[in-house]
């Protein structure tokens, strides 16, 4: 984390193998005059580019830790993946997954600034949303999502994992920020009952923090990029239904 500016930063998520996407936030992140990013995990699983994003990843070092799907890459057989985790891990190669083995579920980048996937003890648990017993996402109160933050004495605490850029004040000043998704804009879930989270737009999504006199300046960035060839490797990877969410952001 040497050189990382810790007044002013990108935040990244849930790339999930679009790495068409991340080469258009990593440009865009680069055109702001910012030299410092943190990803927040889902890097690699996803019907489309995992190899060229891990390469990608790889290349730019930058602080980043796991996501659950990283985590179902090196825990599960292969036979026991779920379909975009298998499409992503028949791409990879050892030096792929040991980057995601070494990776630590959360990171503080320094004492006032956490990070982790979903929440801080789960990277499955949705932070700043909850899905109601019909399958709404919906937000979640602010007790609970106070609850969550417990003990984690930074004022500024980042979190993925839902795909939809958030950010909430705590009572006590301390602010909660999810980014959005670099690469996945829309996505259908069962657990812990069938839901849908669509965002509506096709943009690749991060966020850029800047420390302010009094807490933190943060700005979503929504940067167009040209879905059409991670669209066609969905559809090589048998996975057609990914199109209308990589083309509009909406899943049907
Ligand atoms: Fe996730």
């Amino acid at each position: 984390m040497k050189d990382f500016d810790l007044n002013r930063f990108a935040v990244i998520a849930d790339i999930h193998s679009n790495s068409d996407a991340l080469k258009a936030v990593l440009q865009d992140i680069s055109a702001q005059g910012i030299r410092s990013v943190v990803n927040l995990g889902d890097h690699l699983s996803g019907p489309m580019a995992a190899r060229e994003t891990a390469e990608l990843l790889l290349d730019h070092e930058m602080p980043s830790i796991r996501g659950n799907h990283d985590r179902w890459l090196v825990e599960n057989k292969r036979e026991d993946m779920i379909s975009i985790d298998g499409a992503a891990f028949d791409q990879l190669d050892a030096r792929h997954l040991a980057w995601l083995r070494d990776l630590q579920p959360t990171l503080w980048l320094s004492d006032d600034i956490f990070a982790c996937h979903g929440t801080p003890s789960s990277d499955t648990a949705y932070w700043m949303e909850e899905v109601s017993p019909e399958g709404e996402v919906v937000t979640r109160s602010r007790d609970a999502v106070s609850s969550e933050a417990s003990g984690i004495k930074a004022s500024l605490m980042l979190c993925g994992h839902t795909h939809l850029p958030r950010r909430m004040d705590l009572p006590d000043g301390r602010i909660i920020l999810n980014p959005g998704s670099v690469g996945c804009p829309g996505y259908i879930d069962d657990t812990p009952v069938h839901h849908v989270v669509q965002t509506g737009t096709s943009a690749a999504c991060y966020a850029l923090v800047e420390r302010a006199k009094v807490g933190w300046t943060t700005t979503f960035r929504h940067v167009p990029y040209d879905p059409n060839r991670m669209i066609e490797l969905a559809k090589t990877a048998n996975h057609p239904n990914w199109e209308s969410r990589l083309a509009t952001g909406w899943v049907n």
